[in-house]
């Protein structure tokens, strides 16, 4: 029992020398996507952790393996929908993507675990609304 608890704590310490880069990229306010104030709390509160160039590393994300899943979340979510990189997406782009926000705005985004760490960045059914409301008004401009 004690050796199977030591091998595992030397497991522990091994991963921690598996370091991830945990850098933001500079950020360039005039390529931010651009929305209503409202909206923007709400992107900023629930969504940008992950899809965005301002995340917030919490203190874990420096401790293997919690670092590994935070880092791949950021990297995966980064590439489906970025905001701080908005005005460089196409307009096919921007479209796609206004689409995946109505999509998943109804339930699946914020991802689950990350609400059951981040309770503030859990959204109401009416936020859901309003941003799924305002996808639409941005479509038809
Ligand atoms: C904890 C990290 C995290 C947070 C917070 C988060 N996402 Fe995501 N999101 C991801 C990841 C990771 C993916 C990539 C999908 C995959 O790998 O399955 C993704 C994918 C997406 C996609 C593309 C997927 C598709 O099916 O079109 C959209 C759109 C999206 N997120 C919107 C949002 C919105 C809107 C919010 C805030 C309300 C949000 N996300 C919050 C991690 C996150």
């Amino acid at each position: 029992m004690k050796r199977t608890l030591l091998i595992f704590l030397i497991i522990f310490i091994l991963m921690q020398f598996i370091r991830v880069d945990r850098t933001n990229i500079a950020v360039e306010k005039d390529l931010e996507i651009k929305a209503p104030l409202e909206i923007m709390t709400m992107f900023k509160q629930s969504c940008y952790d992950c899809h965005s160039n301002e995340v917030k590393w919490p203190w874990y994300s420096q401790v293997a393996p919690f670092s590994w899943t935070i880092k791949n979340h950021v990297e995966n979510g980064r590439k489906w929908l970025n905001f701080s990189i908005w005005e460089t997406y196409t307009n096919e782009e921007k479209e796609k993507k206004l689409k995946g926000i109505y999509r998943t705005a109804y339930a699946i985004m914020p991802l689950p675990t990350y609400i059951w760490l981040h309770k503030e960045a859990d959204l109401t059914k009416e936020q859901r609304s309003l941003i799924r409301d305002w996808t639409g008004v941005r479509k038809n401009k």
